[in-house]
């Protein structure tokens, strides 16, 4: 069993917080900094070097995982579950999206920013996923876009990149169909699914994909995925091999209490830092010891 997975929390040691403010630092007084491409991102496959990427939604969180040296920031719909509440990812809607894309852009000064097409806004119709694609990067910013699916919304997928607008796949658990799966446990397991998994991955590459996410489907699959397409794979419980891994930001800070799946690695556990935080604040206030006579004009 991975001693590393789910629920256990990941300090930073101290020689970690030094790299990191060095790294920080240094991003700081570089006034040049250069903006990861979707080429960078194939450099990166092509000399093995791993991609990080983690969503955000907002503009103070952006700015925190682009400053921490986050290759791409991923403006995921996932917003309709942590940001929205909703139980799943089919209610946001373009405007929304559009939102919090524009947010995002705005603090990210070297990630790549994509962003994914919400649900109902690219599946049944080309002309319709060109023309959300077109909103998002003209209202936003932003730097490419994700959809969900394979070789079913193929010519969406053309009709995008004809426009010159890069463009992100995304295989296995694909949350925008979680009412024709049925539930959320690993996908491609059998192998039909693995065989049509293996098959879109490789339609996407040739359509001109510049990546693709791979979501919780069997480590060994992943490798086979990884190491037949030319093109970067990103990784969400699809094991070690993908050429890069994505977390959801609230999910790995441990915002959102009592999501513990098994690819889950949580590196802080900020809802009991809040918490803390928030009652403290709560406390002081009954108190009457906040503000004091140095915290007033
Ligand atoms: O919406 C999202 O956050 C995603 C990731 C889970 C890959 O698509």
């Amino acid at each position: 069993m991975n001693s590393n997975r789910t629920s256990k929390i990941v300090n930073l040691k101290s020689n970690d917080t030094f790299a990191l403010q060095k790294l920080n630092d240094t991003m700081s007084v570089n006034k040049e900094i250069k903006r990861i491409t979707t080429h960078t991102l194939q450099e990166m496959k092509n000399r093995g070097e791993k991609i990080a990427m983690l969503t955000a939604y907002d503009y103070s969180m952006a700015a925190i995982v682009d400053n921490a040296g986050m290759d791409v920031i991923l403006v995921g719909d996932s917003a309709s579950n942590v940001m929205a509440g909703h139980e799943t990812t089919l209610p946001i809607t373009l405007d929304q999206m559009i939102y919090h894309a524009s947010s995002v852009v705005r603090a990210a000064k070297r990630a790549l920013v994509i962003v994914d097409l919400p649900f109902g806004s690219y599946q049944g119709n080309s002309k319709e996923a060109l023309a959300s694609a077109i909103r998002i990067m003209k209202e936003s910013g932003a730097h490419g876009i994700k959809l969900e699916g394979g070789v079913e919304i193929a010519e969406s997928i053309s009709r995008i990149l004809t426009a010159g607008i890069p463009v992100m796949g995304h295989l296995g658990l694909t949350p925008q169909s979680i009412y024709k799966f049925g539930t959320y446990t690993v996908r491609a397991k059998e192998e039909a699914e693995a065989a049509k998994l293996k098959e879109d991955a490789k339609k996407l590459e040739e359509l001109g994909c510049f990546g693709v996410v791979l979501e919780k489907i069997p480590a060994k699959l992943a490798k086979e995925v990884s190491e037949s397409l030319h093109i970067p794979t990103i990784g969400i419980g699809a094991g070690q091999h993908c050429d890069g891994q994505v977390l959801v930001i609230h999910d790995m800070l441990g915002i959102n209490k009592g999501f513990k799946p098994r690819f889950l690695r949580q590196y802080a556990d900020l809802f009991y830092v809040m918490n803390n935080a928030i009652g403290n604040y709560v406390t002081d206030v009954k108190a009457k010891s906040f503000p004091n006579e140095k915290e007033e004009y």
